[in-house]
């Protein structure tokens, strides 16, 4: 089937609660950033299929390293979709800075599988979507939860446990928050490693400690059903201090979460793999949450984002 020119999108995800926790079993919360994007576009074209991003562009087979997941996840769509990888121009495009803990990879992953179905004129259940997408993530996570994938691809916030498919939640009080990049690159791969490093040397405290971000997760929920914000905010620090204490901290996102507590927050926390990367903060409202966002880009993050769950979405890049 010729293909037609089409684009595919998907959005940056918080992981609220339950990183790490997540990959033994344990129930974590996600929610879009709608603020930040992917877009891959597909275009018509004669000869090998050419691949354009931010890593420049090139024959697919010539792909540079960093994206050699999206060079087999296109092929692997490609041939779901019954066509081979020519006649084609892919290009990607992202406002997620990548490695940051905010699903660059995954919204990208996403946003390429759709634009391909699309361009071929084929429906696109979201299993199938989350499934092909995989293919790309396992180059930048190893062997990823699939929290990440699920969360780019739903315009809610989810309750996610490995293996199963997620369930949307209610959010009965708009929830504002700061997001903010550390400037540090988060490091998922060798944060994943090193709590299963600790497991292996410490298994009673550090198992404590995921069981422990699971009941964090299932505060959050009923927290979030009830509209108890300032109950969330003492959630995320709590699970800040659970994540620490499995060992993904790092001094520029615990710097940053203090910065937040000082300026108001009801609480803050690192979110994604951690070691680096973004912290969340809840606000008692969007005002305060753009006070905050100043708070923490003069304590020296790298851009900082506002956003509400649970109303409007709306924001602003640094
Ligand atoms: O660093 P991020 O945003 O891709 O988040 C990874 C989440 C982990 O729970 C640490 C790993 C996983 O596969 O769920």
């Amino acid at each position: 089937m010729k293909a037609e020119p089409a684009e595919g999108r998907a959005h940056a995800k918080i992981i609220l609660v339950g990183e790490h926790a997540v990959v033994y079993g344990f129930p974590a919360i996600v929610a879009p950033l709608g603020n930040l994007g992917a877009v891959a576009r597909v275009q018509p074209h004669t000869g090998p299929m050419v691949l354009a991003s931010r890593y420049g562009i090139s024959g697919l087979d010539r792909a540079p390293q960093p994206v050699t997941g999206l060079r087999h996840l296109t092929v692997a769509t490609l041939r779901a979709l019954g066509g081979a990888p020519s006649n084609l121009r892919l290009s990607i495009e992202a406002t997620i800075p990548p490695g940051v803990g905010l699903g660059s990879s995954a919204a990208v992953a996403i946003a390429l599988v759709r634009a391909l179905y699309r361009a071929h004129r084929r429906p696109l259940e979201v299993e199938r979507l989350v499934r092909l997408a995989e293919i790309g993530e396992r180059f930048a996570h190893g062997v990823p939860s699939g929290l990440d994938l699920w969360a780019a691809s739903s315009a809610t916030p989810l309750w996610f446990v490995r293996g199963r498919p997620p369930t949307r939640l209610t959010v009965s009080r708009p929830l504002a928050m700061v997001v903010a990049n550390s400037g540090v690159p988060s490091q998922t791969r060798v944060a994943v490693d090193r709590v299963r490093q600790r497991l292996r040397v410490a298994r009673r405290p550090t198992w404590s400690e995921l069981e422990h971000l699971g009941t964090l997760a299932r505060a959050m929920r009923e927290a979030l059903s009830t509209g108890e914000v300032e109950r969330v905010g003492s959630v995320f620090t709590e699970a800040h201090r659970a994540l620490e204490a499995v060992g993904v901290g790092h001094p520029a996102t615990s710097h940053l979460a203090a910065c937040a507590a000082r300026a108001g927050a009801l609480g803050a926390k690192t979110t994604g793999g951690g070691l680096g990367g973004s912290v969340v903060a809840v606000a008692r409202d969007m005002a305060h949450a753009c006070h905050l966002r100043e708070a923490l880009l003069a304590a020296g993050a790298a851009a900082a984002w506002t956003t509400r769950l649970g109303g409007v979405q709306d924001g602003e890049d640094a």
